[in-house]
């Protein structure tokens, strides 16, 4: 029943955390879109008012007109629409499952023994330090380098994120490195909402109810911010669904396919930005097709192994190593059904199970998850021979 209630309230959490991430990220786009798009305006009284920039658009039956002030409006307007709550929404939500998933099971979710036997609090410690350390890193960079060496920023950036991604790998999981690598981008996305983008507002409309002229700095750090955050958006999607994905988390150099997805994610984000200017470089996409292409090739795992084994050696190692959580009625504390529906307990739920067991255990190590049961190499290529002569059961 406990396992059951979590269920469900991982569901709710997971729910919110989808919708209010794409309100987020929808507003993102659409503003980042916005933004890039305008024109001048066309009307002498608009620019005489300080509109630095309009756009017409039609949607959903209806032809809108939106322009941008220079800086602000000559007076205030009532109601002002501000967007913040889906910001913070996905934030907490992302937090509060971060923490019932990796937290509260570190010893599944984080910790591989065989990458290093760390207690779950030493995972949890580094997890919430770096999150910490990873603002303070980016927002000292900001501040440091200014508004106009946004390519510093960039390259640093990824650099410190590398750099994380690789030590990570030292202590982490693969898929506990992937998402931790993730929960920091979305903390900094998020933070830069909270601790820049809100103040920054907040100082333009003050200086308007007090009658002064803003200065226009404060609109300049906001747009940064939220520039590099639209930036971010695209590699952070990619790693919320990366753990349906073991040959990229599972791989033997994990940090570095994630570079270099994150990488080709960026750049796919850089080829609409520049569209909305205007400019189509198909060049672009051509070549991030081309580059993920390679990476496929590069990262494709090798086939199983010819070699000796016989079914009974197949069930054995299957009933040893995974059957305490892939059961009907698990013996694994903490599971009461079998996670994701998988059954290995038959000899036909094995053979119907073997592409999957293939890809979780043979081609990569993603289960036993945490090597909990402590499978073996040796174990794994006796799969791996099954598998290759036809995974039958005999
Ligand atoms: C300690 C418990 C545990 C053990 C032992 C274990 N698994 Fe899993 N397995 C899980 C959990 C939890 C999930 C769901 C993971 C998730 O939420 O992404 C899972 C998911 C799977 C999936 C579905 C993956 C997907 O995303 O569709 C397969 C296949 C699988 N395990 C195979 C195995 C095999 C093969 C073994 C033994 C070599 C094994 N597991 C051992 C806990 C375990």
């Amino acid at each position: 029943m406990e396992a059951y209630t979590l269920d469900w309230v991982q569901l709710v959490i997971r729910w919110v955390h989808l919708i209010t991430g794409i309100a987020w990220i929808g507003a993102s786009f659409y503003f980042v879109f916005l933004d890039l798009s305008l024109l001048p305006p066309k009307r002498k009284e608009d620019a005489d008012e300080g509109v630095g920039g309009e756009l017409w658009a039609i949607h959903g039956g209806g032809f809108y007109h939106a322009q941008k002030y220079r800086v602000a409006p000559p007076a205030l307007p009532a109601p002002l629409h501000w967007f913040k709550w889906e910001a913070y929404w996905t934030w907490m939500s992302g937090a509060a499952l971060f923490i019932l998933m990796y937290y509260a099971h570190a010893d599944l979710y984080m910790i591989d023994k065989a990458v290093a036997d760390i207690a779950p609090w030493q995972a949890i410690a580094i997890s919430v330090a770096l999150l910490v350390i990873g603002w303070v890193f980016y927002d000292q960079l900001c501040q440091r380098a200014g508004l106009d060496h946004e390519p510093v920023i960039a390259v640093v950036m990824v650099a410190f994120l590398a750099a994380t991604g690789w030590a990570l790998a030292q202590v982490f999981s693969g898929r506990a490195m992937y998402l931790q690598i993730g929960a920091m981008i979305g903390t900094i996305m998020a933070w830069n909402v909270y601790f820049v983008i809100m103040p920054s507002q907040r100082k333009l409309v003050e200086a308007k109810r007090n009658g002064v002229a803003p200065d226009s700095v404060y609109g300049l750090r906001g747009k940064q911010r939220s520039v590099h955050n639209n930036y971010f958006t695209l590699p952070v999607l990619f790693i919320m669904i990366s753990n349906h994905y073991p040959f990229t988390f599972g791989h033997e150099h994990a940090w570095l396919v994630l570079l270099a997805i994150g990488l080709l994610a960026a750049y796919v984000r850089h080829f609409f930005n520049l569209r909305h200017t205007g400019r189509t470089v198909w060049a672009i996409p051509v070549s991030a097709a081309i580059g993920a292409l390679v990476l496929a090739v590069a990262i494709a795992p090798a086939k199983p192994k010819a070699g000796t084994y016989t079914f009974a050696d197949v069930q054995e190692i299957v009933a040893q190593r995974c059957a305490a959580c892939h059961a009907a009625k698990p013996t694994q504390a903490g599971f009461n059904e079998a996670p994701k529906g998988v059954l290995l307990e038959t000899a036909a739920q094995i053979v119907a199970s073997a592409a999957q067991i293939n890809e979780q255990s043979v081609l990569t190590k993603a289960m036993p998850l945490g090597n909990l049961t402590h499978m073996t190499d040796a174990e794994r290529a006796t799969l791996g021979a099954w598998i290759a002569a036809g995974a039958k059961a005999d």
